[in-house]
């Protein structure tokens, strides 16, 4: 699932902003950048968490950048300000646009972004991974970078969104996406950029969540991740226990990474976002630096509490009652004081073995694709936008690097394929699968049973 103040105030920042010998500058271009330490993210000495919501107007299909359009992005940044929120995620960026306004906007309103790298035309092909890890991928990902990482209120990268999706078939692509986090890394150090925050969002599985987890914090230094998250729809307006949230803490003490929700917000029993109470309480923020509600506008899936009117999204904003409900429980549940009892230093994982739950069979990432090196020294120059022809196939007519292991590049593949794999999936797209998924292994289960 996927998803930007006010002229006036930012020209009153401006004109307020004394002119000689100091060192504020107008809010407007200067946040202070997110950063890790140990399990925890860090503004300045102070601990941050993530109080955000998931912003994707139109949806996954229509496959809009909500930050290249200011009649889009000024509209809902009065509202995230409104709702006290300080970090949104978008999940779908064009890196042919320019986005100072919104990103300004953003920041005036101390916002901070977390972005997907990817989009669906540009992404790893679930269904086949290996020959989508090429170097127009790369390309189009690490302009992404270059776009977004001038802006202070960048906070995150995802390397990924939901590409495992499974216990089976899915977890081969976890190298390919693993690969893509290191490849981001290197980039940012190699152009010289600051430290912003790579890591892979993952999905609901609870099988291999652990094994997934574990995976992207193990082995060398330059192949692991800055955070990891994962999207978890199981609160359903309960509690700690009875969510298994309790379990979540548990399994995940002494990970050695920042972690935290890239999505919550079941939507069984009413939506009263008693999440955000748990994510806040002493009993999470050793653990977990908060959270994402899924999600900010009400698309085909129903999880928004903002109805945008108009196709272009540049309508009216009707806050529907959850939008209520959301600021109620932001304001009644704040960020805690001191330091949630983090942990301070980093640690790596093990790496975790292959099962049938994870049939990753070697912890060997792939090679960067050779035609993808230059981008490091040269940059990745202008990228192809949301609409260019795609990469998930282009290893069959450019680099195409083999991965050890990856087999041979198939070119009659179909590329209707494509769409079957390889990107996020809203709950309402995915909720087939993980129906199916249970039906068959409680079906499974009563059949053993009998
Ligand atoms: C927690 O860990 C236990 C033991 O490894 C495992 O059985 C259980 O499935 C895990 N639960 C979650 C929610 O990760």
């Amino acid at each position: 699932m996927r998803s930007a103040t006010l002229v006036a105030s930012l020209a009153a920042v401006v004109a307020a902003t004394p002119t000689k010998s100091t060192p504020q500058k107008p809010r407007a271009v200067s946040v202070e950048p997110i950063t890790a330490t140990g399990n925890a993210f860090f503004k300045g000495s102070e601990r941050f968490y993530v109080r955000g919501v998931a912003y994707q107007p139109g949806g996954s299909g229509a496959n809009i950048d909500p930050l290249a359009d200011p009649k889009v992005c000024l509209p809902d940044i009065k509202k995230f300000a409104d709702l006290g929120i300080n970090v949104v995620r978008v999940y779908s960026v064009d890196n042919s646009k320019d986005h100072k306004e919104c990103m300004t906007a953003l920041a005036d309103a101390d916002i901070y972004v977390a972005l997907d790298a990817n989009n669906p035309k540009y992404s790893i092909n679930r269904a086949d991974p290996a020959p989508s890890y090429n170097a127009d991928y790369l390309q189009s990902v690490f302009a992404v970078i270059d776009e977004f990482i001038k802006y202070d209120n960048t906070m995150a990268f995802f390397s990924g969104n939901e590409v495992i999706h499974d216990e089976a078939d899915t977890t081969k692509s976890a190298r390919y996406v693993k690969a893509t986090t290191r490849d981001m890394r290197q980039y940012i150090r190699e152009r010289g950029y600051r430290k912003a925050l790579v890591g892979y969002s993952a999905a609901d599985v609870s099988t291999n969540r652990i094994q997934t987890a574990n995976y992207f914090n193990c082995g060398t230094e330059d192949e692991r991740s800055d955070f990891f998250a994962f999207n978890d729809y199981s609160w359903c307006d309960t509690d700690i226990v009875t969510s298994g949230w309790d379990v979540k803490v548990k399994n995940f003490t002494g990970y050695g990474l920042p972690i935290f929700l890239s999505e919550y917000g079941c939507t069984k029993n009413g939506r009263t976002f008693g999440e955000i109470e748990a994510l806040m309480s002493d009993q999470m923020t050793p653990v977990y630096s908060g959270g994402l509600m899924y999600e900010y506008s009400m698309e085909e899936n129903k999880f928004g509490i903002v109805q945008i009117s108009g196709k272009d999204q540049t309508g009216n904003r009707e806050e529907l009652p959850e939008y209520k409900s959301l600021k109620n429980a932001l304001s009644k549940y704040p960020a805690p004081t001191g330091d949630g009892g983090f942990t301070s230093t980093t640690a790596s994982a093990a790496c975790p073995t292959k099962d049938s739950n994870w049939l990753v069979d070697s912890t060997l990432l792939p090679a960067m694709p050779e035609k993808a090196k230059v981008y490091l020294s040269d940059g990745a120059g202008k990228g192809p936008g949301l609409n260019g022809p795609g990469s998930q196939w282009a290893s069959t007519t450019s680099s195409g690097d083999a991965a050890p292991g990856s087999g041979s590049v198939d070119s009659t593949a179909s590329p209707s394929s494509a769409a079957a794999g390889g990107f996020a999936m809203s709950p309402v797209d995915r909720a087939p699968f993980v129906i199916s998924g249970l039906v068959a292994f409680f079906t499974l289960v009563g059949a053993l049973a009998l």
